[in-house]
């Protein structure tokens, strides 16, 4: 049989689920400086192209450095509403139907603005996701460069909102951060009946044992990037009989580490592990969801039927109930059939 390989068109259209999307790092030059403007913020910056420019990083920690200030302008729920608003609308035109989005409320609190402004402008965002199509849940993030007792008050402050909050992830600066920092509060987390991921980053100092602290001793549900899991078949074999997913971000990788990491993730993927692709900061990497499913496929040759599984693998390991994963699968297969008539007229 001859291979069948994906054009742009085919990918944009497809519907998907996004699972590793930061919303501080859906901030666009454009609401940056409206954002600026509105709250009397001085950044320095006065056209996109600035801010653009502004965007020049070849590590997680340079990234950092710039991610983490840019979010100054974010001062009102009305400004977290509106970020959050803005991304889902983005989500819509790359035909994405099911988003587990992540936010940063110590990346806010640090500076002073109150948590319940945080968690209540995403939510409402969130809320009116249907509006767009789209089935849409948060994930709260600790910092793990920050301590072990401000995530714990973190945790403490967003019980209240538990309703509001699906899952628990952690994020920003891995080195010197092991998942093993955040075991009390990931534990509280569990029994308290939230989800669990952590980001298991690119080529960290100790990758390895990070992702088997973050599999076997915090147990949990997912792995955010974790392609280093290749270098132990032991694990690979483990994530792939617990239907453990990885949500991997190609373009993100080309910029943090200069390697979109394909060949790990078509690996994984051969092996029959839950990998799929998503855009973590689309902002700052130029790159949506279809633009990172695309650069995969373009870069590594990868099959129709390859991509339809990464797509596929999203809706099994997004956390909705199994008559969900059913719908969004078979939506899947009849824009498939669809699209496969319209090119055999
Ligand atoms: N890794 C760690 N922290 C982050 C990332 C990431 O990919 N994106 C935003 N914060
Ligand atoms: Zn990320």
């Amino acid at each position: 049989m001859t291979k069948n390989y994906p054009t742009k068109e085919f990918i944009e259209n497809l519907p998907k689920a996004e699972l590793h999307l930061h919303l501080e790092g859906t901030l666009e030059p454009k609401l940056k400086l409206k954002l600026a403007k509105r709250n009397k913020i001085a950044i320095g910056q006065e056209t996109i192209e600035e801010v653009q420019k502004s965007y020049q990083f070849d590590s997680l920690s340079s990234f950092l450095n710039v991610y983490y200030p840019a979010m100054n302008v974010l001062q009102k729920e009305e400004d977290f509403y509106e970020l959050a608003w803005e991304y889902l609308k983005k989500a819509k035109e790359h035909h994405v139907k099911r988003v587990e989005v992540f936010f940063d409320p110590q990346a806010h609190t640090s500076r002073g603005i109150k948590f319940k402004d945080v968690i209540n402008g995403y939510y409402r965002a969130i809320q009116n996701s249907s509006e767009l199509g789209i089935s849409a849940d948060l994930i709260m993030c600790f910092l793990r460069d920050m301590s072990a007792e401000s995530a714990m008050e973190t945790f403490e402050q967003a019980l209240p909102y538990k309703d509001k909050i699906a899952g628990i992830g952690l994020d920003s600066d891995e080195r010197g951060n092991p998942p093993s920092k955040f075991f009390d509060v990931f534990k509280k987390a569990k029994e308290a009946g939230f989800h669990l991921t952590m980001h298991c980053d690119i080529d960290q100092e100790n990758s390895i044992e990070h992702i088997r602290q973050a599999l076997f001793d915090a147990k949990v549900e997912r792995l955010d990037h974790g392609t280093n899991i290749i270098e132990n078949p032991d694990y690979v074999k483990y994530v792939k009989e617990n239907n453990i997913g990885l949500t991997c971000c190609p373009v993100s990788n080309g910029f943090v580490v200069e390697d979109m990491k394909g060949k790990e993730i078509i690996e994984l993927l051969e092996q029959g592990v839950k990998v799929t692709v998503n855009s973590d900061d689309p902002a700052y990497f130029q790159s949506y969801i279809s633009d990172d499913l695309y650069a995969v496929a373009e870069n590594y040759f990868l099959t129709t039927e390859q991509v339809v599984q990464l797509v596929k693998n999203s809706f099994e390991i997004a956390w909705i109930s199994d008559e969900e994963k059913v719908e969004y699968i078979q939506l899947v297969d009849a824009y498939v059939d669809s699209f496969n008539k319209v090119k055999a007229i």
